[in-house]
């Protein structure tokens, strides 16, 4: 191992309390970007991302106002001649429901068997510190980064990131770079460091079902009016096939098909049924037969419910026909689909099919393309090199089924790739009760992150 990444590293592990101290404060911040209840937190949130990039050495600090929450910036440029790296990381988090289900509260971190246990320790709180923490130890040992870096945390990712874009494009010399490095996607397996090639894209919808003006005894109106609940279950019933696909029409028409050399190179992950049953404890595996559990999550689309509302929900029982029903749907879309293409067939689907014994509305949130990097790019390539030199094992390359809005507005905006990767595994219960955070992982992954920023360096001194 290079002298001065073997050094750093000696002085990382010198600093572990202090690495878990920076975070359990950070994860303390009940970011939920989703509830405008958290708004004073949102901002404390930013002020401590602030606080620490100072720590780990970067300047011209600042946090900028946006429509929503703020984006919190940095940097440090003073490796002449060395590439420009955007960090990226979203501050904000999960709602924390259902509560009861958590066995220490969320925003009370708590270490227990090598984890850390908190809402965002893993998504994504966790990588932000790892991130700065492996500068922070670069600084000491060297007292200057390898290459120049930027930092752009922003507060709104897991809302979809509505304010990024505009601000990317209002601040693209501030944020040009020559690739950014994205540590929000996770790995497979504690043994297994994981480079990310592939995010799915997003679409949100809401669907409101209206039918009598007011909510009816069952049983003098059952039988006479078309209950919302039911149309709603019918419209949503009728949007998959038996084989789990999606009936929308046009819904496939622009999805890029994988090649027969991809199919290959994922069908060598371990990841198969067995992955899936295990990680999920679902009594049995769902989904298109014609592709396999890594192909589906990776490279195909999805129209998922995310909740349903109508009617009575209470203890007992009442007799009630429902004035009102209402579901939050979502799509996970992939390279070449469009949102807005999404946005518009499911619009005429519903037009099409729902009946006139109720009225109805869709209301389009928006979303985010999905994206594909390039895993040959020179940055990928320290990267995996990197992970390799930490773990002592040749990373695995794939394709993740979650979205991260910016990575596409990075392409689009500043013609830059990102690096993906990250020290979450998949059993961290991100979005559920008892998120955690692997902690002798998330040491290794401040390790690679510290080797990664040298092996940027084209000098490599
Ligand atoms: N970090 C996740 C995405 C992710 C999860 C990447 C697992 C790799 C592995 C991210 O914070 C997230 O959850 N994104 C949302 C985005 C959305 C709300 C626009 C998602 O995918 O649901
Ligand atoms: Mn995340």
């Amino acid at each position: 191992m290079p002298d001065k990444i073997d050094q750093t590293i000696k002085v990382a592990r010198n600093h572990h309390s202090a690495f878990i101290s920076e975070l359990s404060d950070f994860v303390s911040i009940p970011s939920v970007s989703t509830s405008p209840e958290y708004q004073e937190e949102m901002e404390k949130a930013a002020q401590k991302v602030a606080k620490m990039a100072d720590w780990a050495g970067l300047e011209n600090i600042r946090i900028f106002p946006t429509q929503g929450h703020p984006i919190v910036f940095g940097e440090w440029l003073h490796a002449e001649n060395q590439p420009t790296i955007l960090i990226y990381g979203h501050y904000d988090v999960q709602p924390v429901d259902p509560v009861d289900l958590w066995e220490t509260p969320p925003f009370q971190p708590s270490i227990r068997d090598h984890y850390l246990f908190g809402r965002g320790a893993s998504d994504m709180k966790g990588q932000i510190v790892a991130v700065l923490a492996a500068l922070q130890s670069i600084r000491q040992t060297t007292g200057a980064f390898p290459v120049n870096v930027k930092l752009m945390v922003e507060g709104e990712e897991e809302i979809g990131s509505p304010h990024l874009r505009s601000f990317i494009e209002e601040h693209r010399s501030m944020l040009s770079c020559d690739v950014s490095l994205n540590p929000d996607a996770g790995m497979i397996a504690p043994d297994l460091p994981t480079l990310v090639y592939a995010l799915r894209g997003l679409v949100f919808f809401e669907l409101k079902v209206f039918g009598p003006e007011h909510d009816l005894h069952s049983g003098v109106f059952g039988g006479v009016v078309h209950n919302p609940a039911q149309a709603l279950c019918e419209i949503i019933a009728s949007m998959h096939d038996e084989n789990g696909r999606v009936t929308i029409p046009g819904f496939y028409d622009h999805v890029r098909p994988l090649s027969s050399e991809e199919r290959e190179e994922l069908s060598r992950l371990p990841m198969g049924d067995d992955y899936y049953l295990k990680q999920t404890g679902a009594p049995q595996l769902w989904g298109e037969p014609d592709y396999t559990p890594v192909e589906r999550v990776g490279a195909r689309p999805t129209l998922e419910v995310n909740g349903l509302f109508s009617g009575f929900t209470g203890q007992g029982t009442k007799t009630v026909l429902p004035a009102y029903a209402m579901a939050k749907i979502s799509c996970r879309i992939v390279a070449d689909q469009e949102p807005d293409e999404i946005h518009y067939l499911l619009r005429r689907y519903l037009e099409q099919r729902i009946p006139s014994t109720v009225r109805w509305e869709l209301n389009y949130f928006g979303g985010a393309p999905a994206s594909l990097t390039d895993p040959k790019h020179p940055a990928a390539q320290a990267m995996k090199k990197a992970l390799e030199l930490v773990w002592e094992t040749r990373p695995v390359l794939k394709r993740e089924g979650g979205s991260i809005p910016v990575v596409g507005d990075i392409q689009k905006i500043l013609g830059a790739d990102s690096v993906l990767t990250g020290f979450g595994l998949p059993d961290d219960r991100i979005h559920s009760p008892n998120e955690r955070l692997h902690l002798p992982t998330w040491f290794k992954g401040i390790e690679a992150l510290i080797a990664f920023f040298y092996l940027m360096n084209t000098l490599q001194e």
